[in-house]
Parts: C-alpha cells; structure tokens; sequence
C-alpha cells in the first residue's frame, strides 16, 4: 500500500478545489461577455443585482447568483451594506475594455469552444488522430480574434515592426507583405491600417475564417489595400513579397519546415520573414507556470492535434520554444534567425534569406 502525506493530500485537494471554481468561473467570465454584464458594469459603477439585469434585459435572479460567483473570485468587489457590487477599473480594462491589450474574455470564448468539444478530444487521444482547426466549434474562430487582436493593436506597429531590420521604412514607403495562416486577419487589418502606402494579402486554408476575415477587411475600410485568399502554408503564390508574417499559427500547421521554406522562395530580394509565436522557453520545465500551462492547455487539444491533420504532422506545439523554432528556419534555408523582441506573452522571432 502507498503510503500518503495527509498533509500534501489536503495541500493538493485545495489546489484542485480552486481549480474547480476557476474552471466553472470561465464559463461565467463567457455569459458575463456574451451578455454585456460586464460592459454594463463598467459604466455604471456599484449596482445591484436587479438594476443589473434591468439595464441588460437578463434574468434578476440569476445574475444576482453570477455575481457572487464574480465577487468570490475577486473580479467584482461587493458592498454588504449597500448590497451593490462594483468591477474595479483594472478589472474592467481586462473584462470589458475591447481595445485594451490586457483584454481577456477571447480566451474564455475558446475555452468553452474546446469544452464543446470535449469528446472529439477523447477520441483523439484513443486513436492519435489530428483535428483540423476547421473542425472545432466556431467560437474557437471568433475567441481566438477577440483574444489576439488587442495585442496586435497594442504591439504589433509600435513595438514589433520596428525591431526588425529596415521592415518599417519599407512598409511605409509602400512594400507587398503576406500574413500567413492569418484566420479573421486582425494581424493583416492592424498593419493595413497603419502602413497606407503598402498592399496586404492574408491567407488561410480555412475558408470559413477567409469570408470572415474579407468582411473585417471591408468594415476597417482597408478593402482595397488588403485581399484575403483561402490558400495553405505550401501553395499560395509566391509573389516576391517583402515581408512574410506567420502569427501564432506556424506550430499549428503539419509541416512548418514546408511552409517556412514556401516562405522563402516567396520573398523579394532583402526580404524578411517574422513569426510570431506564444511565449516560451527551450525546455518543458521553463514553461511549467501558470501562463505555460494554459498554452500547453491549448496546444494539447488545439495546436497538436491541428498539426496532426496535416500532411508530416510534425506536432511542434505551442510552447516549441527558441531553439527549436530556430532549427526549423536553418532546416528551411534560412541565413539568419533572431529574437527581435518578446512581450509577456509571444516571442517575435526574424528570419532573413
Ligand atoms: C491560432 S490561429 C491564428 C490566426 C491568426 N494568425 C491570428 O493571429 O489571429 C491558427 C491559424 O492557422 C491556420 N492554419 C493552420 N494550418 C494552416 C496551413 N497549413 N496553411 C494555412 N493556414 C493554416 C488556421 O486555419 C488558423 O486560422
């Protein structure tokens, strides 16, 4: 018989039980998003339950269930005496501010995508199958554009094109660029928007996200700079661009040393290759913390199994890290493979021919 330490038992079992709270807490953090209660907070300041509900045509009661389910979790502070709960403005920006690069609720989108799920996971794992990312429940499409696109807003012109080399002054003085594997192209719209003199062309070979990704385009009034064609990693037209983009998708594709080598036949002499991928470090055990073991929660039903439906299927995931990804540029032909800069979360790596 095992012998067990009652005390690491009950140490584990707290850990465990908050696990509990915070799995369900993500399917409240989705109703509170999906039905506007928290940017209904925000710009009331400390409510109750009923003015709440009132304000978002939902059920009084169980909002007022909600809430204390938000308040036990600290993401709404709550009043005893005045029996009104309120979301703190840090709260706020991440929970019901679009446009802040800390907002969250795309993430919890997807994960009630994978809950969906669940079972395709299961069988999965018995037979070693892949699932291609056009096989998941659609909210995965839209979260994973919810969750990304702040970042891209808050990074991508300010901080990420200007470290790579002579990549801004081109842009703005009009070059070709290619987002690969761009989904809804909220990479290729943000750069679009900021590069006027420049001409953008995004792929996906996931036609759903292209019809998507072509109405974005048209709402940002950017339409006539930036097309979206459905078109893999290996087999869209290799047009001398002057940039190649892969944003947080090159660990989903079966063959990344295909696709980073179709890459390099398609630039223009001088031309850069930048990829973005999630933050990481070589080793399993760097990433072992709590933002490593979301991703790894992800790439275990998302990105591996996305590789997996793929021609080689390679199945890097999401947490490769610096030297792998490095190996698969040299595999590819590559001259030159730097880190150009790293936020919290991604790494931007450039690749030179
Ligand atoms: C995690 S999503 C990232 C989407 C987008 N780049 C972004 O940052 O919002 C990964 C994308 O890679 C696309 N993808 C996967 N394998 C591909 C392949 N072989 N060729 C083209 N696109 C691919 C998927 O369809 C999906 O849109």
């Amino acid at each position: 018989m095992v012998s067990v330490d009652g005390a690491k038992l009950e140490a584990f079992m707290g850990r465990a039980l908050g696990d509990l709270g915070a799995a369900i807490s993500g399917l409240m953090v989705y109703l509170g998003d999906r039905l506007g209660l928290y940017k209904a907070m925000a710009a009331m300041g400390p409510i109750t339950p009923d003015v709440l509900a009132a304000e978002t045509a939902t059920d009084a009661r169980y909002v007022h269930e909600w809430l204390d389910n938000q308040a036990a979790g600290g993401y709404v502070t709550y009043d005893a005496r005045a029996g009104t709960y309120e979301l703190p403005p840090e709260q706020a920006l991440a929970l019901a501010d679009e446009e802040s690069p800390a907002f969250l609720p795309g993430g919890f989108t997807g994960i009630v995508a994978a809950y969906v799920d669940a079972d395709t996971f299961v069988d999965a794992f018995r037979t070693g199958r892949g699932v291609g990312w056009h096989e998941h429940d659609e909210r995965l499409f839209v979260g994973t554009e919810r969750l990304f696109r702040p970042g891209y807003k808050g990074y991508l012109v300010s901080e990420w094109i200007p470290e790579l080399e002579g990549v801004e002054g081109r842009l703005r003085s009009g070059a070709t660029a290619a987002d690969i594997g761009c989904g809804h192209g909220a990479s290729t719209i943000v750069m679009a928007q900021t590069y006027t003199a420049s001409r953008f062309v995004g792929f996906d070979y996931h036609a759903a996200s292209i019809d998507t990704a072509r109405r974005r385009a048209s709402e940002a009034g950017v339409a006539d700079r930036v097309r979206f064609e459905v078109a893999s990693a290996k087999d869209y037209p290799q047009d001398g661009y002057d940039l190649v983009t892969f944003f947080d998708c090159l660990h989903d594709m079966g063959d990344p040393v295909g696709a980073a080598v179709h890459a390099r036949r398609a630039l223009a002499d001088g031309g850069t290759v930048m990829l973005v991928e999630p933050f990481a470090g070589d080793h399993p055990e760097d990433n072992h913390n709590p933002v490593g073991r979301a991703f790894y929660g992800f790439s275990t039903v998302v990105c591996t199994m996305a590789s997996r439906a793929q021609e080689v299927g390679l199945a890097l995931g999401a947490q490769a890290g610096e030297a792998r990804l490095r190996e698969i540029f040299e595999q590819a032909g590559f001259a030159t493979f730097r880190r150009a800069t790293e936020t919290p979360l991604n790494i931007v790596y450039e690749a030179r021919a």
